[in-house]
């Protein structure tokens, strides 16, 4: 008797085109928003990408929505790993890309492509993100020299919670736009693919995103990005914390999930649940089988 069970070679044989960074380039010449998105686990990621979203970022992010820590911070490089091969093997169309977590690029370059190329080799990332302007430079260029896209992430990087004294949105006095479009051009220049946009006025963005050739995705940046990404648990309202100003509800999984889980234990308890047609039964022969009275054990 086979049971069904939700594995991977569920997913369906027809094999999409995979988006690539050429495509995603060619958005933002041609104009066309890039849709992105986190996931941390198959089933999020399969969802995720059968929906058509371009580029799915195994974000840091998930120490806080998956793993209930404060901050990205506590987050290890095997844990983001564990997730990333969860995603990697939902997804057939989207870039799947790994954020590198806290301390696992700061200290040397060296150790950040050891890191990196792991997130390639051992999880199947098609590119890595590290938050920094000018500081990540060096790392930028080799990783790129490594043949693995990079992603940079500027203006609120909340792995500088500390230094920022909260997670406070950046880019508001013309230093530090200064400092953001400079770090933005060296970005590019060092060889990034693209940069999130984090936590920062609309017109910042707008600046970086139409100045830089590469293309910008924003969150907390305004619709003037060149395309947009959000932690999927702040899109369908999992995350058990006060909404950022920017992170618009697309739906209510927590209302779904406590009705569904309310509903069980309630059946449970009343024993409506299983029914019997909820149950498997036995052939009439081997019910017989059982009727007849046990067999005397040997001696
Ligand atoms: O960790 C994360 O989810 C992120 C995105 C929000 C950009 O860095």
């Amino acid at each position: 008797m086979s049971i069904p069970h939700f594995r991977s070679s569920d997913v369906p044989a027809s094999a999409p085109v995979p988006v690539t960074f050429q495509t995603l380039q060619q958005k933002k010449e041609a104009g066309r928003p890039i849709v992105a998105l986190t996931a941390y686990d198959y089933a999020t990621a399969r969802l995720v990408d059968e929906a058509g979203v371009d580029l799915i970022l195994v974000g840091d992010s998930l120490a806080m929505v998956v793993m209930g820590y404060d901050t990205t911070l506590p987050v290890t490089v095997d844990e983001m790993l564990h997730h990333t091969r969860a995603v990697r093997r939902a997804v057939r169309r989207a870039i799947v890309a790994a954020d590198m977590p806290f301390g696992s690029y700061q200290s040397s370059v060296a150790e950040g492509v050891a890191n990196a190329v792991r997130f390639v080799k051992e999880a199947g990332a098609q590119a890595v993100k590290v938050e920094g302007g000018a500081a990540r430079i060096e790392l930028v260029e080799r990783l790129t020299a490594a043949e693995i896209p990079v992603i940079g992430h500027l203006g609120l990087t909340p792995q500088s919670v500390h230094r920022m004294g909260g997670y406070k949105v950046q880019g508001k006095t013309a230093a530090a736009i200064g400092e953001l479009l400079h770090d933005a051009h060296t970005l590019e220049s060092a060889g990034a693919a693209m940069i999130v946009l984090e936590g920062m006025p609309r017109e910042v963005a707008a600046r970086i995103t139409s100045e830089i050739g590469i293309p910008t995705i924003g969150i907390g940046a305004g619709p003037d990005c060149d395309g947009q990404i959000l932690v999927f648990h702040d899109l369908v309202n999992l995350s058990f914390s006060p909404p950022a100003k920017f992170a618009r509800q697309y739906g209510d999984a927590a209302a779904l999930f406590r009705t569904a889980v309310e509903g069980y234990r309630r059946d449970v308890e009343d024993r409506a649940f299983p029914s019997d047609s909820e149950s498997y039964h036995l052939a009439k022969e081997a019910a017989a089988a059982l009727a007849v009275p046990a067999i005397p054990r040997r001696a």
